[in-house]
């Protein structure tokens, strides 16, 4: 047996404070990062800086526990090259901004000596709603655009359609468009003068009321999934909008799907992703903070973390 080192390992993530440990992805790799007895460190985006070619943070030592209210405990700041570490785990919520962009580009210098989870360059070059368009395929018809004629064509070749943010997340600001449904002229307006970008126009899909199910690959292998059933009242699943997180199985095509991804997100080094699918369309494929991992096992489902760390370890060991 060799003895390895413990993995010193930097966390990038939004306020620690304020995260629903119930339901964290970011927090459930934490926690078994801490049962691997990792030398674990805490900072915010906000902390990083680039100076004479090197990146920095401010970071602090991170100890974690499983306990509502009293979940992490920080030790003192120090000014750190982020080279110094094994492993970065890039897990900051979007808005994919300029902000993250400008992460990415920070962390871009270091990885991959310093393993990045995910690559960053690949994570800025894969937007959730646009790299899911490499797949058409496998995806419900789906246009990007913010062309009046554009959406008025593709409204009437699908009759029923959903209309939502390119760079959204969270399910905010999603609607659906039946078919003769006159408030499409104004809200056409409101995305106009709302969105700078291009937007997300689809045909909906009516097995949506059966959930929308997350999926998460490891290194583009199946790891585990969960199904998210919107509430009677609204059209999104999203367990911030009250989706019902429920167990569920993978279809047969869901695993068509699977292995159709697969190399790609091994490819391009995007080892932690959250697929999701509807009725047989894949709609969304996540790589900048994808979640779903705590539900997963809560549901009775694999311990996603720890098959994540698992990876982790294998590369690093190369
Ligand atoms: N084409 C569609 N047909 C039916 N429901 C949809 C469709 N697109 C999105 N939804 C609903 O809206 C929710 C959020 O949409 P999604 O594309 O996943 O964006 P977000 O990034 O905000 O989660 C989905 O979970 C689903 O419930
Ligand atoms: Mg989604």
């Amino acid at each position: 047996m060799v003895d390895r080192k413990p993995l010193k390992v930097a966390v990038q993530m939004d306020p620690i404070e304020r995260i629903d440990i119930r339901g964290d992805s970011t927090f459930a790799l934490l926690l078994e990062a801490a049962t691997r007895q990792y030398d674990l460190f805490y900072y915010t985006p906000d902390q990083m800086a680039l100076a004479d070619g090197e990146v920095f943070a401010t970071v602090r030592p991170l100890t974690v526990r499983d306990r509502e209210g009293d979940h992490f405990a920080l030790g003192e700041a120090r000014r750190t090259a982020l080279s110094a570490f094994d492993v970065i785990l890039m897990r900051q919520d979007p808005p994919f901004d300029l902000a993250y962009i400008t992460t990415t580009h920070l962390l871009e210098r270091i990885h991959p000596k310093t393993l990045v989870v995910n690559d960053p360059a690949q994570v800025r070059n894969a937007p959730e709603k646009m790299f899911v368009m490499e797949f058409p395929d496998l995806m419900p018809p789906t246009l990007i655009t913010r062309d009046l004629a554009e959406i008025k064509a593709f409204r009437a070749e699908h009759a029923d359609i959903v209309m939502k943010p390119l760079y959204g997340h969270g399910g905010g600001a999603v609607f659906r468009i039946a078919r003769d449904d006159l408030n499409f002229g104004s809200l056409y307006d409101l995305f106009s003068v709302t969105f700078r970008e291009q937007w997300v126009v689809q045909k909906f899909l009516p097995a949506v009321k059966d959930g929308d199910k997350r999926i998460i690959l490891v290194d583009g292998e199946f790891a585990g999934a969960v199904n998210r059933v919107p509430a009677p009242d609204d059209l999104r699943s999203n367990m911030a909008r009250g989706g019902t997180p429920t167990e569920t199985d993978l279809t047969a095509r869901e695993r068509e799907i699977c292995a159709a991804i697969g190399p790609a997100l091994r490819e391009r080094g995007l080892l932690f992703v959250g697929i999701d699918v509807i009725g047989d369309y894949l709609t969304e494929i996540n790589v900048t903070s994808p979640t779903g991992i705590r539900a997963i096992k809560n549901l009775g489902g694999p311990d996603v973390a720890a098959l994540i760390w698992n990876k982790i370890e294998k590369k690093r060991a190369g």
